[in-house]
């Protein structure tokens, strides 16, 4: 089986130490870091601006998968591009103009994803799937970190491998909150292709092991 994509996600990372636990991670073998964007309205939570990803782009290579829990995407997709994110993943869910900010990612030539919570039916925004880098399946409900897996996301994931191989879309599948080694696995298995995870890898004592185990999975 393909190991694999590992995307650590920013909001468990230690915010007086950004720069080391990035460092860390990219040593470790991730290539992708996943930037949880937060408004206070889509999600009853606030996190990062783009002035954050601006600062971290400066001291990674890593390929920055911003993921924006927010209302009105089309507001602010340019400004976390010019930051530096290399994709946007929206909710379809969110009050907003989808078709805007498909344009905006390809008009900037990066990546653009559509993330889904737990309850949205997976071929609900079907007629946008063609142009997504990545399906980003929901394995909690958004706005926090620390959740506990819901299990249901492993139908989940099939269904939108499924829908993969019936359009030919070319999406990678991504799940998002409550990974740990053992919910990996069975996301591995169910079709998976990037595994966000915050506090597995961050409340580790030595994150990049935890890393080298899960690309093993
Ligand atoms: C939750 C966020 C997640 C979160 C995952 O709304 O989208 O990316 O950081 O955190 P863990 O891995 O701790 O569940
Ligand atoms: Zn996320």
């Amino acid at each position: 089986m393909k190991p694999p994509i590992i995307a650590p996600s920013l909001l468990a990372a230690q915010s007086d130490n950004y720069g080391q636990d990035i460092a860390g991670v990219e040593k470790a073998g991730a290539k992708y870091l996943h930037v949880d964007v937060m408004d206070g309205h889509f999600v009853p939570n606030l996190s990062f601006g783009p002035n954050i990803v601006e600062g971290i782009r400066k001291a990674s290579t890593l390929y920055f998968d911003v993921h924006l829990m927010i209302e009105y995407p089309e507001k602010y997709a340019l400004p976390f591009i010019k930051a530096g994110a290399d994709c946007i993943t929206i909710h379809g869910e969110a009050p907003g103009d989808i078709e805007s900010v498909l344009k905006i990612c390809a008009e900037s030539s990066v990546g653009f994803g559509l993330s889904l919570k737990p309850m949205t039916p997976v071929n609900k925004f079907q007629r946008y799937y063609q142009d997504c880098e990545i399906l980003l399946i929901m394995s909690v409900e958004p706005g926090f970190g620390g959740q506990k897996f819901m299990p249901e996301a492993l139908e989940r994931i099939t269904q939108a491998k499924h829908i993969r191989e019936e359009t030919g879309a070319k999406y990678k599948i991504s799940v998002d909150g409550g990974i740990n080694l053992v919910t990996a696995a069975q996301c591995v298995s169910a079709g998976v292709d990037i595994l966000v995870m915050g506090t597995t890898i961050f409340s580790a004592e030595n994150p990049g092991d935890v890393i080298k185990q899960l690309m093993g999975v």
